[in-house]
């Protein structure tokens, strides 16, 4: 039998539905400003929805869209500005920024309260230590859809492929704070196979279309795909579409985990524009 889908967008909805019932009760309008350097065509897309879903909840979203040439310490100014804007809750610097520009330097100059994105080294070390943070999107979205789908998630062999900052690392620390047993694998794992076959979850986010085969998986896994490749304009992800024979429950793509990554960064403004104005 094929494989369960897992929607993102039901899960999504039912966030964006709670979260505008919460934003019309408070007293204020939460800020959330998205910065984006360059015109990287997919940074345009993603950025586009996401102020997108974010007007549509009521939070008051702008973006600002920065020429390619942008020197870093502009870039810097623009987000001490933000920091300082007390109408501001959430900053989000699109990634990647161009090559001139140190992502990491970037990162962390943006006040760890701010931070929607969870990627402040600030909330990462907040997050691995156990203590409340704001929660980096993508693997906040998974959780999400395990929960909603009500697949366990304690005790479970959840395989991570793939070790950006973005995705693996923090999706390694959001599901071992939920007691599964975590391991992170990545392009230059050695029988790669032996370890994604003992996977009772797989997380696929090493952005090669197709990458996790049928052959590679265990009969009933829970399959949650994050990589993203545009192919001839078709968007495929990086678990290849035989794997639907063999999992029990498989997130589509598109279709699955990216509204979910959306969903929780408009949450993560919520929180962080309450936790700032008390
Ligand atoms: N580029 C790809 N994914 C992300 C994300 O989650 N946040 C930011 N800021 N940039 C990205």
């Amino acid at each position: 039998m094929p494989a369960q889908l897992l929607k993102g967008k039901p899960v999504a909805d039912a966030v964006k539905e709670e979260l505008s019932a919460k934003i019309a009760d408070l007293s204020f309008v939460p800020g959330l400003r998205f910065v984006r350097v360059g015109e990287d065509p997919a940074s345009m897309s993603y950025v586009r929805g996401k102020q997108k879903m974010a007007e549509s909840i009521g939070l008051d979203a702008q973006t600002h869209e920065l020429p390619e040439e942008t020197t870093q310490e502009e870039l810097l100014a623009l987000i001490e500005e933000l920091n300082n804007d007390d109408n501001v809750d959430g900053i989000l610097v699109q990634l990647p920024v161009p090559d001139h520009i140190d992502d990491t330097v970037v990162l962390e100059a943006i006040n760890p309260e701010k931070d929607v994105d969870g990627f402040h080294p600030e909330n990462v070390g907040r997050l691995w230590t156990g203590q409340e943070s704001l929660l980096p999107c993508t693997p906040a979205g998974l959780i999400r859809i395990m929960d909603h789908y009500e697949l366990p998630i304690q005790g479970q062999h959840v395989v991570i492929v793939g070790r950006s900052n973005i995705v693996g690392k923090p999706a390694a620390a959001v599901f071992l704070a939920r007691s599964a047993t975590v391991t992170i694998a990545h392009s230059r794992t050695l029988d790669l196979p032996a370890l994604t076959k003992q996977a009772d979850v797989i997380v696929a986010a090493v952005g090669i279309a197709g990458f996790i085969k049928a052959d590679m998986v265990k009969e009933g896994v829970v399959a949650l795909d994050v990589g993203l490749t545009r192919i001839d304009g078709k968007i495929v992800g990086d678990i290849h579409p035989d794997v639907a024979e063999k999992a029990a429950y498989l997130t589509p793509m598109p279709g699955g985990t990216g509204r979910m990554t959306v969903a929780m960064l408009m949450e993560n403004t919520y929180n962080a524009a309450v936790r700032r104005r008390g």
